[in-house]
């Protein structure tokens, strides 16, 4: 592993918390690769919810699945992770082992299609509802486009605003590249 990518250190992360049959979320699918991560982590026997607003994310997505021989495990919902509540089975509250959110626009398509602080923030607030105990919540933040350090402002303070008694809450930058870098925060379920 590599510290350069933070994309790299939530998913070694993740391969920590997600096993076999586990429950996992994948707030933003973009063109998959981190719903493949997870589908593959989670193996036939788990389950994987993906969330995206555009059919051309949902279409990338279902090839990757398809391609990497995992699309059974996976439920595609073609619309905003703010009303993840309503996708996520009772039964899984509470037994979510991982959660990603992947900020920013889809790569190679429309730039001005984003992910917002108002909405961003509801479905964090909702998602960490979903965390099973030792359950992670990776969120990559990209603040190079515009919107992006008005997103990362929200984020942390949403973040920082977590009850430390029932999360683990943890921030992870370089220290030495622009403040344009992508950065990584971390929740846990304690
Ligand atoms: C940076 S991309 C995600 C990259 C992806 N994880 C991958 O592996 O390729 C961000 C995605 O968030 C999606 N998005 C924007 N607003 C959203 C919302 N409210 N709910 C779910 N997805 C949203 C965009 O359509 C875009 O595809």
């Amino acid at each position: 592993m590599h510290l350069d990518s933070v994309l790299e250190f939530a998913h070694a992360l993740h391969c920590k918390t997600l096993f076999p049959g586990a429950i996992a979320i994948d707030a933003t699918m973009g063109n998959g690769n981190d719903t493949r991560f997870l589908a593959e982590k989670v193996g036939e026997r788990g389950c994987v919810f993906g969330f995206d607003i555009q059919q051309t994310a949902h279409r990338n997505t279902r090839r990757v699945l398809e391609k990497a021989g995992c699309r059974e495990q996976v439920r595609l919902v073609l619309g905003g992770h703010e009303a993840m509540l309503e996708h996520i089975p009772l039964a899984y509250h509470g037994k979510v082992q991982s959660i990603m959110f992947n900020l920013g626009y889809l790569p190679g398509s429309d730039k001005t299609v984003i992910t917002r602080p108002e909405t961003t923030s509801i479905a964090l607030e909702h998602a960490i509802t979903l965390l099973a105990e030792g359950g992670l919540l990776s969120i990559v933040v990209y603040i190079g486009h515009e919107g992006g350090v008005e997103e990362l402002n929200a984020v942390e303070a949403w973040a920082k605003s977590i009850d430390s008694n029932f999360y683990h809450v943890v921030g992870y930058r370089f220290l030495n590249k622009p403040h344009t870098a992508p950065q990584l925060i971390l929740v846990e379920r304690r």
